[in-house]
């Protein structure tokens, strides 16, 4: 094998046989299949890995990058990292990040961009998954009916793509949590003041994690008081109607937003929520590529 180190040991013959082959190459490369990067800039167990297996199931080749191993450590701005990524045949984009600037996005038309959890403002992919397990529990069947979501709302992107896209389709959307967890627009939410009021009104919930990462001001939570008004029990559930399902995007804080006796319960339907993350993100990736 030969070293490339530098220009050092090769020849006036191999470099034209360099250049030839790079221009050469530059030219047949846009016959080359769908690129996608997944660029993941927070932790992620079930996005980043099932955009990855659903990448694989639509022969799209995946990468994957991250701020702290790329060039914005170095000062870099979003448009010439964007630009970086088009000009090497990148074609999507999928983004999580802790950052809340969607719109400086939505400019960039050369490459498709799918939120894989922005701020905490959209996790589209997540709300296809939570609507396409509730479409599946047949729990979408009255508008009038909420689908409430109980814990840390004010934080949470899954809400937030939740609520969009329960608006879109004409439901309603619940709520149940603690003051200092109610997001600041409440214009459409029904928003209810006990375990007996969530059963009353709705029969699907969606419970949520308190993120401590995203709080501003943590000392206004008593967690105490949380765990004892919002915490989910088996008590509770048992005191609920037959057929409420729950659901919970994952990951789940046990002892927090639900107790251990209540999360084997048959109404806690995570894993069926899990069996529809590959498909939904299958369906995201087709619909910015425009096949859907
Ligand atoms: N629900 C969700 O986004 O999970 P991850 O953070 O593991 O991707």
């Amino acid at each position: 094998m030969r070293h490339l180190l530098d220009f050092q040991d090769v020849n006036k013959n191999h470099l034209e046989n360099l250049i030839e082959e790079s221009r050469s190459l530059k030219i047949k490369s846009k016959n080359l299949d769908t690129l996608a990067l997944l660029k993941f800039d927070e932790p992620s167990t079930r996005t980043r890995l099932s955009f990855a297996i659903a990448a694989e199931k639509l022969r799209i080749k995946t990468f994957e990058s991250s701020d702290v191993i790329s060039a914005k450590q170095k000062g870099e701005m979003l448009q010439h990292e964007l630009e970086t990524y088009i000009s090497m045949g990148i074609e999507i984009l999928v983004l999580r990040t802790k950052e809340n600037n969607i719109n400086d996005y939505r400019e960039f038309k050369e490459i498709g961009i799918i939120s894989g959890g922005f701020g905490n403002k959209s996790h589209p992919t997540q709300a296809l998954i939570d609507i396409s397990t509730l479409y599946s529990f047949d729990k979408l069947t009255d508008t009038s009916t909420p689908v409430t979501y109980v814990g840390d709302v004010k934080h949470s992107r899954v809400f937030e793509s939740g609520r969009q896209l329960l608006n879109l389709l004409g439901y309603k959307v619940g709520v149940f949590t603690d003051q200092n967890l109610l997001p600041d627009n409440k214009n459409d939410l029904e928003i209810y003041e006990s375990w007996n009021e969530v059963f009353e009104n709705s029969n699907s919930i969606e419970l949520l994690r308190v993120q401590k990462e995203r709080m501003l001001n943590i000392e206004k939570i008593n967690f105490d008081n949380y765990i004892k008004n919002y915490q989910l029990t088996k008590k509770i559930l048992d005191k609920s109607q037959k057929d409420l399902i729950v659901l919970h995007p994952m990951p789940i804080n046990i002892g927090i937003e639900i107790s251990q006796d209540a999360i084997e319960d048959k109404k806690i339907k995570y894993i069926d929520q899990l069996s529809h993350a590959i498909p939904s993100r299958i369906a995201a990736y087709k619909y910015v590529k425009g096949e859907i």
